[in-house]
Order: structure tokens, then C-alpha cells, then sequence
């Protein structure tokens, strides 16, 4: 196959390429990414000279670009991960989040639509999508495939628009899509605005780990290389037409996710966790702060038998021991746009 990942110099697109390209050497990989702030090719150097891999400097917002695109490749398969993917990012400027998660999409589906034939199932289009679309949930009870979209954020609903638009395609057009919604992911290469690798670059620098409210809401964890191998197993052998949740079953509070970053930064450090937990600030809460997400995966471990590899402790440890080794990366990543974005995000609250 052809296969088209877009966002792939991105956190999880960047970590499937590392996994896939290596181990599926008859496909052909092409990475389509325009290389916003998210994006770091130093993410892919174990494949970037591989034969089946190529990049491909495209804005997904641009229809001509993407055009081109199918026309020289004739893609099998488009595995849609760009976006703008960051919800302080999107209250701040929900403009850029309006334009590549809904008209990104629009165009990937209109070049589909265009090279495909109707009808032929042997091609795909799986659209990577969150858990967010479903709203905020209170104490009890998950999300499943088939609870009402409830967007509250600027980013949550521009990927709830995707998703309907996918759907659209699949049901007007006959387009072979699958859609897959998933949980918070953590893990290697992720970009330091995160809850997760701000905590652990914040801590490794002695500067103060920002909670917001009381730290009190809820988030269901997956390691990222689960929710890849959830992915692959969809687009194996999932149905077309069909949703499915993806989810940790690791619901944590984000004081307890900071507090359990400490303790293990303690222990590969060999220092004392307080050292970290003291720099733990409480800090003005995000505006319309979705309280809890948690995803019913039963439809996913029944019918395709996945299950995440990783726990939450053994998944937050590889990801700290990553940093720690890879610390150069954090430097690199941290560019102008970074700074910027840290002072206006933090410095007044
Ligand atoms: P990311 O922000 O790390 O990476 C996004 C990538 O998309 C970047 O490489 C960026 O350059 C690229 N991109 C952005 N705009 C583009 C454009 N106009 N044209 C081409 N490329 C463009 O995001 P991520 O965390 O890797 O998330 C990937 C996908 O998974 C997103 O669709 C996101 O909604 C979804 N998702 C993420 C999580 C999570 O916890 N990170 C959870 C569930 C679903
Ligand atoms: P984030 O990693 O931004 O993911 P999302 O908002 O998509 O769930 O945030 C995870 C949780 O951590 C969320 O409840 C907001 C909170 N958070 C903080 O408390 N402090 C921070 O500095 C960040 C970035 C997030």
C-alpha cells in the first residue's frame, strides 16, 4: 500500500511512523506535514532514509498542494492525523484550529472523494480523533461510541466537526472511513506544552509545575504506543463505517499524575521527591475546563482484541527515563514560539 500519514512529524503521528515504517517495510509511507511549531522531523531519523519512507512538505489547508499530492501517489490509505491539537492554544487563538482540523480535513476527504473510486474498499481513510468531542463527564460513567458529541472547548469542537464530516462522507459519499477516538496520550516526543512533559521539563529545570483550579480533574492515560497498535488494528481489521473508542482504563487526577511524575523523577534521579513536589503551584483555571473524560473501550478489545501494553507506572516511567536521555530534544524544541507561548499562557495567572 500507499499510505498517506498526515501530521506525522507530530507527537503520535511521528511515534506510529517510528513503529510501522520499520516493521511494514511493503508499504510505502508518505509523511504529509506543513511542520507547524508541533512538528520536529528530528522525531524521525530512525526511518528518515529508509526506501518506504518520504516526506512531503504540505499544508493540509490547501487544497491545490494536497491535489498534487494524490495525483503523484495515488494513496491506499490516509492515516488523518494533523491538526492543531492543543485546547489553551485553541481558547487563545481558535483560528488556526478552525482552519486545519475542519478545512484540513474537508480537503483530505474532497481529495478522496476525487481519486477514489466509489465502492472500492480496498481504500481507506481513518481519521484520528479524542475523546474531547464527547464533553465533560462528572463522577461516574465513560464515554462509548455511541454518546451524544458535547463539545466545549474551541478545539474539542473543531475535531467534533471533523469527525462529523467524516461521517458525512461515509454516508453521502460512500467513502471507506473509520473513525477512532482516544484518550490523553503521553510518551516520547511529545511537545513540552502538554500536562505531561511540562511537568517533567518544569521539574528538571527547578521552575514551578502550574496546576490549574485545584488539580482535581480527571484524565484517562494511554501510552502512545497503544493507542498506534489500536490504530494499526483498526485499520486491519475494523469495520468500515465504524467508531471506535480507544482508552487506558488509567483515570488519574492531574495532582495525581504531577505527584506520581515527582516520585519517579526521585527515583531515577536519586533524589528526593519533594524536591520536585515542592514546586508544585496552583494556578488560575483554564476557562470552561472539561472536569472528566474516561473511555469505554469494550467495542475495540471485543471485536479487534487490543489491550494497552503499557500501565500508567510502567508507561510514565519509559516516558521520564526518555526525557532524561533526551534531554537535547527538550532544548531543541524549545524555540521562540515556545517561550512566547509559555510566558502569555502562564505569566498572568
Ligand atoms: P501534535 O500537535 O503533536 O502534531 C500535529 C501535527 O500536525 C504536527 O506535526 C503539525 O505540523 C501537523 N499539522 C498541523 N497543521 C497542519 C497542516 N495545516 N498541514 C499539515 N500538517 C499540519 O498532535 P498529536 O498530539 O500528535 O495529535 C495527533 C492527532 O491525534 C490529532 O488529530 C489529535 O486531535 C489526535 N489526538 C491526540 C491526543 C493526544 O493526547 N495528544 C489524544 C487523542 C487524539
Ligand atoms: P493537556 O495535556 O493540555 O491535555 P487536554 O487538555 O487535552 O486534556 O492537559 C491535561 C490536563 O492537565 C487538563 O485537565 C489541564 C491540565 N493542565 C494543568 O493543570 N497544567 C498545565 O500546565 C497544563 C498544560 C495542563
Amino acid at each position: 500500500m500507499i499510505i498517506f500519514v498526515t501530521g506525522g512529524a507530530g507527537f503520535i503521528g511521528s511515534n506510529f511512523l517510528n513503529m510501522f515504517v520499520l516493521k511494514y517495510t511493503e508499504h510505502t509511507f508518505i509523511n504529509v506535514d506543513n511542520l507547524t511549531y508541533a512538528a520536529n522531523l528530528i522525531n524521525l531519523d530512525k526511518v528518515n532514509s529508509l526506501d518506504n519512507y518520504h516526506f512531503e512538505k504540505t499544508d493540509i489547508t490547501d487544497f491545490t498542494a494536497v491535489d498534487h499530492l494524490f495525483a503523484n501517489y495515488e494513496p491506499d490509505l490516509v492515516i488523518h492525523f494533523a491538526a492543531e491539537s492543543h485546547v489553551d492554544r485553541s481558547i487563545s487563538g481558535p483560528a488556526d484550529f478552525i482552519k486545519t482540523n475542519i478545512m484540513g480535513t474537508f480537503n483530505m476527504l474532497e481529495a478522496c472523494r476525487k481519486y477514489w473510486k466509489t465502492g472500492d474498499n480496498r481504500k481507506s481513510f481513518h481519521h484520528v480523533s479524542t475523546d474531547e468531542v464527547f464533553g465533560s463527564l462528572g463522577d461516574k460513567g465513560s464515554f462509548n461510541e455511541k454518546t451524544a458529541y458535547d463539545p466545549r472547548s474551541p478545539y474539542s469542537a473543531s475535531k467534533a466537526s471533523s469527525d462529523h464530516l467524516v461521517k458525512a462522507y461515509f454516508h453521502t459519499y460512500n467513502l471507506p472511513v473509520k473513525i477512532t477516538n482516544c484518550s490523553n496520550n503521553y510518551g516520547p516526543y511529545q511537545f513540552p506544552e502538554k500536562l505531561i512533559p511540562l511537568m517533567i521539563a518544569n521539574a528538571l529545570e527547578g521552575k514551578p509545575l502550574p496546576v490549574y483550579g485545584d488539580g482535581s480533574n480527571i484524565r484517562d492515560w494511554l501510552y502512545v504506543d497503544d493507542h498506534n497498535r489500536a490504530l494499526w488494528a483498526v485499520i486491519e481489521r475494523g469495520g468500515v463505517g465504524e467508531t471506535y473508542n480507544i482508552g487506558g482504563n488509567s483515570e488519574k487526577t492531574n495532582l495525581q499524575i504531577v505527584t506520581m511524575i515527582c516520585e519517579i523523577l526521585g527515583q531515577e534521579l536519586n533524589q528526593d521527591p519533594e524536591t520536585f513536589k515542592k514546586l508544585i503551584t496552583f494556578i488560575k483555571d483554564r476557562p470552561g475546563h472539561d472536569y472528566r473524560y474516561a473511555m469505554d473501550s469494550t467495542k475495540l478489545q471485543q471485536e479487534l482484541s487490543w489491550q494497552p501494553q503499557e500501565t500508567l507506572a510502567s508507561g510514565l516511567r519509559k516516558t521520564i527515563r526518555w526525557y532524561l536521555e533526551n534531554q537535547d530534544w527538550l532544548k531543541s524544541v524549545k524555540s521562540g514560539d515556545y517561550q512566547n507561548w509559555i510566558q502569555e499562557n502562564y505569566e498572568n495567572r
